[in-house]
């Protein structure tokens, strides 16, 4: 059986989805803070905090857990910063206690949700695992930082971990199980999508002077069922004993704009979606594009939804289902 925290969430709901998909027997865990209860695609649940000790090891008592997938975090870099105690209390700590129950229970397998925001300001673009690890940020420390805990454990300890750097999660389930529901909002594709909908007025995209080729910022948006599929193979790397202690880019390999963003945007849902040039915003750097040649070579990952075009088509599918009123 296989655990996943954070299972109630955007990534992970997913992910829980293409686990069963592929015959898995999944336990949930999730503290519903930020997750939702329709969307725990599993009839076994566990909810508790994740820095609550106690009530993950009964967990592993319940359970017969082989391997664990773990996404419970704080991911807001702007809250990040705002707060840091928490995300160093529930990222690191929570993590640590994780791992500390897994060591009593001998579970030696972890897939981690790490993210982008390990690098900090890109020296080069695509970004390769090789490049300077050097986060501007509060989470993107805490990723960072728990991906060191890793190295240390597999060394000292055996455990077999793989940290799956993630660059921006988007789109939705085609099938329209599962989806982005934050709240607040702050990423791109639900915030143009909420002007869509006319739940806001306008979006602003946050700089237009940057030294990309239409002056806005460039991102690499993967789907999150082509995120969920390299978890998938991550596990199944684990438990062929040939993954040890490795991390890996998940992107697209290919960048677009804020405004390349809101134009589809407009094509997909065929609404006029007002934009407004706004200042940028601090910390963002301009291009952040992934190299996963890594990922494709050691895991066979394949991307099946790499145009944007679709990415946002199953975002507005589910988007438009969630949140008309
Ligand atoms: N943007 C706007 N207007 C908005 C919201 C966003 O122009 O109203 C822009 C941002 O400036 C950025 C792009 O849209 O250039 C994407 O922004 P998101 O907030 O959707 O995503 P980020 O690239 O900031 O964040 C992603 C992940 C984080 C991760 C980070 C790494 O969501 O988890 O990459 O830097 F930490």
């Amino acid at each position: 059986m296989i655990l996943v925290t954070g299972g109630a969430g955007y990534i992970g709901s997913h992910v829980v989805l293409s686990l069963r998909e592929m015959g898995h027997e999944v336990v949930v865990l999730d503290d519903l803070s930020r997750g939702h209860e329709d969307l725990i695609f599993s009839p076994n649940f566990v909810q508790c905090d994740i820095r609550d000790r106690e009530a993950v090891g009964s967990a592993f008592a319940r359970f017969p857990i082989e391997a664990v997938l773990h996404f419970a975090a704080r991911s807001l870099v702007g809250e990040s910063m705002r707060e840091p105690e928490v995300y160093y209390d529930v990222n690191v700590n929570g993590t640590l206690s994780l791992l500390s129950v897994m060591r009593d229970r001998g579970v030696n397998a972890l897939v981690f949700s790490s993210s982008a925001a390990v690098y900090g300001e890109p020296e080069r673009t695509p970004i390769s695992e090789e490049d300077e690890l050097r986060p501007t940020n509060v989470y993107g420390e805490t990723k960072l930082f728990i991906e060191s805990m890793l190295r240390r454990y597999h060394e000292a300890y055996g455990l077999n971990s793989v940290s799956l750097r993630y660059f921006n999660a988007a789109g939705a389930d085609p099938e329209g199980r599962s989806g982005e529901d934050h709240d607040p909002e702050t990423h791109l594709i639900p915030l143009v999508l909420d002007v869509a909908l006319g739940r806001r007025k306008e979006i602003a995209i946050f700089g237009t002077d940057y030294p990309t080729p239409d002056g806005s910022c460039i991102r690499d948006y993967i789907h999150v069922t082509d995120l969920a599929s390299a978890h998938v193979l991550a596990l199944k790397s684990l438990i062929q004993g040939k993954a040890r202690c490795s991390a890996y880019n998940l992107g697209n390999g290919m960048g677009y704009s804020v405004k390349d963003v809101i134009d589809v945007a407009r094509r997909v849902t065929s609404k006029p979606i007002p934009a407004s040039a706004g200042p940028r915003r601090p910390g963002d750097p301009a291009v952040l594009v992934a190299s996963s040649d890594r990922a494709q070579k050691d895991l066979g990952w394949r991307r099946a939804h790499p145009e944007l075009e679709e990415i946002v088509a199953t975002a507005w599918e589910w988007h438009r289902r969630r949140f008309s009123r």
